[in-house]
């Protein structure tokens, strides 16, 4: 047994590089479209990307020095697997917005790069799965799935996945159960599920790789807002992919990721139990195209 001084700042270091790998093997395992796009869509938007670039360097001047900088850099992203993190922090939030804008029912917002299928099947009121004694303040999650015109939706599953209340996500950092607060719930005959759960802490995207390299050069912060994940699916509708954030949280006003919107945002009131909170929340689909 090492001491615990050691294994925590072991913890703390192995995190980046493999929650990095873990992203990159994940989003490398996962079932993707073959691309739709045909040779003048892609020329369209390989040129306008590279002519924004080149825009920036004229406008700025940008230096030799910066432009090695650059390369070094995005060399690093790779060797680190934090491509998945980069993209999803700074980039899949306007892919999201412009997908999804004119979509009825509830608000959608980035996946992330920490979403794992096949999550242990829980029935409509139950815990996730979690460790004895789990850290964190309980909350109950409860709520109805509707179709976006008010019809329940009985055949539903709400995925859940979450950090834990140290701002890690099972699978990704080391030393926590595959499952740790990662469940699929099927909702009962009326669409409505209870989730016991502890809420999450505010996830720091991992200082030691390129992403907190660039991060600590621009002098920004490098913080999400504590947050659940949801992926909500049922028969004859589109899968809602969102996050729900807690009403006065840190960083509910500044996250990194660009991935709030108000509509968003919970509300726990004291649970009736007096331990912990508990919250209710709708989630409306709309229906298959
Ligand atoms: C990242 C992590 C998250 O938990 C999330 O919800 C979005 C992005 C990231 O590290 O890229
Ligand atoms: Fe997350």
């Amino acid at each position: 047994m090492t001491d615990v001084t050691a294994e925590k700042s072991n913890e703390v270091k192995a995190t980046a590089a493999a929650s990095g790998a873990s992203a990159t093997e994940r989003f490398q395992a996962k079932e993707r479209s073959e691309a739709a796009s045909g040779k003048e869509r892609v020329s369209t938007l390989a040129s306008e990307v590279l002519a924004a670039v080149h825009d920036v360097i004229r406008r700025h001047k940008v230096t030799y020095a910066e432009y090695d900088a650059l390369k070094a850099w995005l060399i690093q992203v790779g060797l680190d697997g934090e491509w998945p993190l980069f993209l999803d922090v700074w980039v899949e939030h306007v892919v999201e917005e412009v997908n999804n804008e004119a979509r009825p029912g509830s608000k959608g917002t980035i996946e992330g790069p920490y979403y794992v299928p096949g999550a242990p099947a829980l029935s409509a009121d139950a815990a996730l799965p979690m460790r004895e004694g789990e850290s964190g303040t309980p909350l109950v999650f409860q709520g109805q799935v509707r179709s976006a015109d008010g019809t329940l939706l009985p055949g539903a599953l709400v995925d859940i996945w979450q950090a834990d209340a140290d701002g890690l996500y099972a699978q990704f950092a080391p030393n926590l159960p595959e499952w740790n607060l990662r469940g699929s719930v099927t909702v009962d005959e009326k669409g409505t599920f209870r989730i016991r759960t502890v809420e999450p802490a505010p996830y720091q995207i991992p200082t030691d790789g390129s992403c907190g390299k660039l991060i600590a050069a621009a002098g920004w912060h490098a913080w999400r807002p504590a947050h659940l994940h949801l992926k909500v699916s049922a028969p004859g509708h589109q899968t809602l992919t969102t996050q729900l954030y807690f009403r006065g949280g840190e960083h509910v006003t500044d996250d990194i990721a660009s991935a709030v919107k108000p509509e968003l945002v919970l509300d726990p009131a004291p649970a009736a139990d007096g331990n912990g909170h508990e919250v209710h929340y709708d989630l409306e689909l709309a229906p298959e195209q």
